[in-house]
């Protein structure tokens, strides 16, 4: 007679437990177990607690591989899904086997649980798990499909509704219940005021502060403070939702014809811009992407988009300064470039303009594609082609936590026809076109942070919180990858035999990057370093790139400071407006408030959000990752505590990319 020892989790989210009861059967490579019912005295399965249970068998099992886990009915009451964590499994001699479930398990479905170590498919010898690995991924890409959208766009999941995914990959009771209840305190709030669908134009700018009686930041306060002033709109090119536009510039471009006599009296006295070029002090952004993009048709009237170039100035006060701003790329005399020196309002024009264009390339582009889009790919990816046991399928699988269902909500709110990217400068067209021409331009060295600021020429720019930051982060989760990845794959011919990581790459350049060789993404590994660096990528990417364009989008929602739509066009002369002109460009009370009530809703916290490097989720077996995480933990504390201190010294703290403010994976 052997006795087995089995641990049994239940999840601790809202309705985890089960009346329901439950059958294992054990599978052993000397042999199997009777079906036996898990049953105690008193209730078994409850939220949040773990029980002990005894199965008997007649013999040894022998190691312990498989776990088939099957619930059944409790007569006469309604499905009643049982979220099941773990189980550990302890043998007649005393070993411990951990067999992570993490999955809701419904009425009359049997699973089978793989336990122990990580395993790659080379490795497999028992012909139990052989044949349970090839179903397991059978299945899994029977379940997880791609669906192309638009062929010029990377592929996404084939679910067109939540309702459609399976309970694990969708948001936990209370986090639905959080989402819905801030979707409604802000519909209430807006249609008391009469704000919601109101075709009213603003009559003060300040009238804007009144939107929401409640919600503040002390970052939001600041940029309604701040907005009209040149050093915050410089700021905001490093430190803002979009810090990754802004280039060194050694060279104006032929079409920005700034000349010497222009910016003068904006450098320090008796430089030149030839100078400061060579110094390193001149910096630019060029909007070029937007050029010839369709502008949306309101109420009849076509929106006018401007796809400018700005030119900074780090002046020795280490400020970043906007010297000279043309709206459109083909100099004319219709499209004056605008100076400080010029009336008020019209350097203001011209500064609200170029926001404007450029929250519109960082929504489309830096938000949506580069984090949204590609979290998406990786996910698929990883749900369709890595078995659970999977040393990489563990490592990754927590950074895609809700990503199908945020993308999927986003698709059919946020993107759809009544969405407030619909009502934007562009509308939808014109976003998907940019996105078109993003994907087809971009690069994997773009995705990776320090080769992106190298490139862009950014290594000593001062106050440049985002850089300094989000390259200590690259390199603690670089470490980390680093420590697990080599764990696994001690050698390059490791990676090679990989059949199921080769596939998941794969599918990624094809899916994700259209199968582009000039993008330099890797359509296979060659060796260790390659996964090092892909999976860096990866998760830096899923989570501290979108927590860096994310977080902020409520605090920098003042509408003046930057808007997704805009009335009229940009001045094509200077010294005909005043702020009248600029009350009628900004968009109307009722579309005013619908990017406001978006820019809350993809700000939010949310209480069950798991902070980059926490892994509630047990794994890993094996203690060797499991002091690995222990390790990037710690590396993640001691970052927490530098930029607490750093940022108690700022009058403008930067606080996107503390770590405890980044979650895991993209989730709003
Ligand atoms: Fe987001």
């Amino acid at each position: 007679m052997a006795e087995y020892k089995l641990k049994v989790t239940t999840g601790s989210m809202q309705y985890a437990g089960t009346m329901d009861p439950i059958y294992v059967i054990l599978f052993g490579s000397e042999g199997q177990s009777e079906r036996s019912e898990l049953h105690n005295f008193f209730i078994n399965f409850q939220t949040g607690t773990t029980k002990t249970y005894t199965i008997k068998t007649s013999l040894s099992l022998g190691k312990v591989l498989l776990v088939r886990v099957e619930k059944d009915y409790f007569f006469g009451l309604l499905e009643d899904e049982w979220y099941c964590a773990k189980i550990i499994v302890t043998s007649p001699e005393g070993e411990d086997t951990l067999f992570p479930s993490y999955r809701w398990i419904s009425r009359g479905e049997e699973v089978e649980l793989r336990g122990g170590k990580a395993m790659k498919v080379f490795e497999e010898e028992h012909a139990l798990l052989i044949e349970h690995r090839k179903k397991e991924l059978e299945l899994k890409k029977n379940t997880y499909l791609w669906a192309i959208s638009d062929d010029k766009l990377p592929h996404n999941s084939h679910f067109k509704d939540v309702s459609e995914m399976q309970a694990e990959l969708r948001f936990s009771a209370s986090r639905s219940h959080e989402f819905l209840n801030t979707k409604r305190t802000i519909g209430v709030e807006l249609l008391f005021k009469g704000l919601a669908g109101s075709n009213k134009r603003w009559k003060d700018i300040e009238d804007m502060k009144k939107i929401f009686w409640f919600k503040k930041t002390k970052m939001s306060e600041h940029v309604s403070e701040h907005w009209k002033e040149d050093d915050f709109f410089g700021f905001q090119f490093l430190n803002g939702v979009n810090p990754n536009v802004i280039k060194r510039c050694s060279k104006l471009p032929p079409n920005f014809p700034v000349t010497e006599e222009m910016v003068k009296p904006f450098l320090r006295d008796g430089s030149t811009l030839k100078t400061e070029m060579e110094k390193g002090n001149i910096f630019l952004c060029d909007q070029k992407i937007m050029d010839g993009i369709p502008a949306w048709m309101k109420d009849g009237n076509s929106l006018h988009v401007t796809a400018g170039l700005c030119l900074f100035y780090m002046n020795p006060e280490s400020k970043l300064m906007p010297i000279a701003i043309q709206l459109y790329q083909q100099p004319s005399e219709q499209n004056p470039i605008f100076l400080p020196s010029d009336p008020e309002t019209d350097w203001l024009l011209a500064k609200l303009f170029f926001k404007s264009a450029d929250l519109l390339e960082y929504e489309a582009v830096h938000h949506l594609m580069n984090t949204h889009y590609l979290a998406e790919v990786f996910a698929v990816a990883t749900l369709r082609c890595l078995p659970v046991i999977h040393p990489l399928y563990k490592l990754l699988i927590p950074h895609f936590r809700y990503t199908l269902q945020i993308n999927t909500t986003a698709r059919q709110s946020l993107l759809g026809p009544d969405g407030a990217l619909s009502a934007s400068t562009i509308g939808l067209e014109g976003l998907t076109e940019v996105m078109r021409r993003a994907l087809s331009k971009m690069t994997y060295s773009s995705l990776c942070l320090p080769e992106n600021i190298t490139a862009r020429g950014l290594e000593s720019i001062p106050n440049f919180y985002y850089r300094d930051d989000g390259l200590k982060l690259w390199n603690i989760i670089n470490g980390f990858v680093r420590s697990v990845v080599e764990y696994y794959y001690p050698s390059d011919s490791d990676v090679r035999k990989d059949t199921e990581l080769q596939e998941w790459i794969t599918e990624i350049f094809t899916h994700g990057f259209l199968g582009n060789k000039l993008s330099g993404f890797p359509a296979c590994f060659n060796t260790a370093q390659d996964v090092v660096k892909f999976i860096t990528m990866v998760i830096f990417t899923v989570s501290v790139q979108h927590a860096a364009v994310n977080n902020g989008q409520f605090d920098y929602s003042w509408i003046p400071n930057g808007s997704l739509q805009l009335l009229k066009p940009p001045p094509t002369t200077k010294g005909q407006s005043n702020m009248k002109t600029i009350l009628e460009v900004l968009p109307n009370v009722g579309d005013t408030v619908k990017f406001a009530a978006v820019a809350w809703t993809l700000a939010d916290k949310y209480t069950d959000a798991a902070p980059l490097g926490t892994y509630p989720e047990e794994r890993f077996d094996e203690p060797d990752p499991k002091r690995m995480i222990k390790e990037f933990q710690a590396e993640l504390s001691y970052l927490s505590e530098e930029i607490a201190a750093r940022n108690h010294q700022l009058k403008v703290p930067y606080s996107y990319l503390h770590p405890a403010e980044i979650e895991n994976s993209v989730t709003i």
